[in-house]
């Protein structure tokens, strides 16, 4: 496949962001593993390869490594931080484990006269972001050191003289790295010779052909939550196939207020999609009755999900292809040695759909991160108000109200949350925080309102600023603005007197209440 940059996947948890920083710059870019790269790139002939940084010591026993061959096929490579560690032990090098450790930010100084390809454009001092512990310190025959860092004790960047190979100690893919997007850019440009081609334009054009092409006339279907993955999904594939998609949009009561409205106005009326809306609040309520603990929420949710979705799909006559919301980050968690994977919380993601429907996979995301789905749902027309909006999750306001569900607490919830949501989008502050949402408390307390004694709900609002919703932190929204919403809730949602902000971080609390 010409015209791509393959990285290998060494476990950084930087892997990902390089290859989004090069697809940011219009080029294609696939994340690997190490033990399928000598296939891969003998059958892809890509036009570079990137060994990722990795938590791994070069000389530990079994540490990951690449086939030596890759050496004589005179493909460009640039070896990041164990990759280039790597590198430079495979063609000779020495490596001095743990002697210099370098974190977080340093200097770098190019101390070579000799110009190169790697680093032009990038002055001759810079600040740089670095994580590691080992450091090559004899270089391989044939390579030269273009510079230093950490005041000059350590090698940053090397050269081989004649082929293409480069080696950086340091993460140009992070931000801190002053000038790590230029260092990419000479990567891919200057040296491996690719073109732009990476469009939202072209994606949608080569996605929608690769449809058709796959589906031919036969059916699809897709349960849509309204989330942003199964949307433009749906999107897309309506595009290419139109009236032979169907999608089900299975209502559990348990979504935010009007959820079901605006997914039908928006993508029913507006966008012409055939949706089925599937109203199974009552299963949903009825199975749920009593049930306290969350995990014991989660499945059930789950479960009853997939039950009347089936229930519903096996309705539609002749249908070949179940659609799929997968993105990116999801295949390469699954499919290559070394990626994150933390679980916190045993997510059943309503939209992870059973195997017995036996319909074959379409899943038309599949290469594309979270912010290229984004930008190709508003090139295919979505409004943004719907591709911008916060992640809910799957189970909703199931595990937003805390302790057994009813349907008053659904209402109530609902409500509580709507007013807080609406006030962030009136005083721009939405697209500030990474997720917001109201829980609501089974504990009730006493107040006042008029000369009466209220004795109700308390109504709990989070507010999180995250990059990977593996970490975050309590959003610091005004106290003004928090006195206006806590107002707002109790006097216009009977049921609660009291508010109270969340003001803990993950860890060690997690996002959700449950
Ligand atoms: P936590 O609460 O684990 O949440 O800090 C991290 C992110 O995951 C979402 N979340 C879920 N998503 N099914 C989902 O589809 C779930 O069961 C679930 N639980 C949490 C949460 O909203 C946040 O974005």
């Amino acid at each position: 496949m010409n015209n791509t940059i393959v990285i290998i996947n060494y476990g950084s948890q930087y892997t990902q962001l390089i290859a989004r920083r090069i697809r940011e710059l219009g080029v294609y870019t696939e994340v690997i593993g190490h033990k399928n790269a000598k296939e891969y790139i003998q059958k892809n002939q890509p036009q570079g390869v990137i060994f990722s940084g990795g938590p791994a010591s070069v000389y530990e026993k079994n540490s990951p490594s690449i086939y030596k061959e890759i050496f004589d096929a005179q493909i460009p490579i640039l070896g990041i931080c164990y990759g280039m560690q790597l590198m430079g032990t495979l063609l000779g090098g020495k490596i001095h484990a743990g002697k210099s450790k370098e974190f977080g930010k340093s200097d770098l100084r190019i101390s070579s006269k000799k110009s190169s390809l790697l680093l032009e454009k990038i002055p001759l001092q810079s600040t740089i972001w670095a994580s590691h512990g080992d450091e090559l310190n004899v270089v391989p025959k044939d390579f030269s050191v273009l510079a230093k860092s950490n005041h000059e004790k350590c090698i940053a960047v090397i050269e081989h003289n004649t082929k293409p190979f480069y080696g950086v100690q340091f993460h140009p893919e992070v931000t801190h790295t002053e000038h790590g997007s230029q260092l990419l850019h000479n990567f891919v440009f200057s040296i491996c010779k690719c073109k732009k081609t990476w469009q939202t334009k072209t994606q949608i054009k080569n996605a929608v052909n690769q449809i058709k092409d796959k589906v031919k006339n036969q059916k699809v279907v897709l349960g849509l939550s309204g989330g942003v993955d199964s949307s433009v999904t749906a999107v897309l594939i309506h595009q290419a196939i139109g009236k032979n998609l169907t999608c089900i949009f299975v209502d559990t009561g348990l979504m935010r207020l009007n959820e079901g409205k605006k997914v039908m106005d928006v993508y029913a009326k507006n966008l012409q999609l055939n949706i089925l809306h599937i109203d199974a609040s009552k299963i949903f309520l009825t199975a749920l009755k009593n049930v306290e603990d969350p995990e014991e929420k989660r499945k059930i949710i789950g479960k009853k999900f997939v039950e009347v979705f089936q229930r519903e799909a096996k309705k539609i006559k002749g249908v070949k292809f179940l659609a799929q919301g997968t993105i990116y980050p999801d295949v390469i968690e699954s499919s290559t040695e070394g990626g994150n994977s933390h679980t916190i919380k045993s997510h059943h993601n309503v939209g992870g759909l059973p195997k017995t429907l036996n319909l074959e996979l379409l899943e038309p995301l599949r290469n594309l991160f979270k912010d290229e789905v984004r930008k190709m749902g508003k090139a295919l027309g979505i409004p943004a108000i719907m591709i911008d909006r916060h992640p809910f999750p799957g189970p909703g306001l199931g595990i937003r109200i805390i302790g057994a569900i009813t349907k008053e607490k659904i209402k109530i919830l609902q409500e509580a949350d709507a007013i807080f949501i609406e006030a962030l989008e009136k005083e721009k502050l939405y697209n500030t925080v990474s997720q917001a949402f109201v829980a609501l408390l089974p504990v009730r307390s006493v107040g006042v309102m008029g000369d009466q004694r209220t004795y109700a709900y308390t109504a709990v609002i989070r507010a999180v600023n995250t990059i990977d919703f593996m970490t975050a932190t309590w959003s610091k929204l005004p106290y003004e603005f928090l006195e206006q919403v806590s107002h707002a809730i109790c006097n216009q949602v009977q049921g609660i007197n009291r508010v109270v902000y969340d003001i803990s971080s993950k860890p060690p609390s997690t996002i959700e209440w449950e």
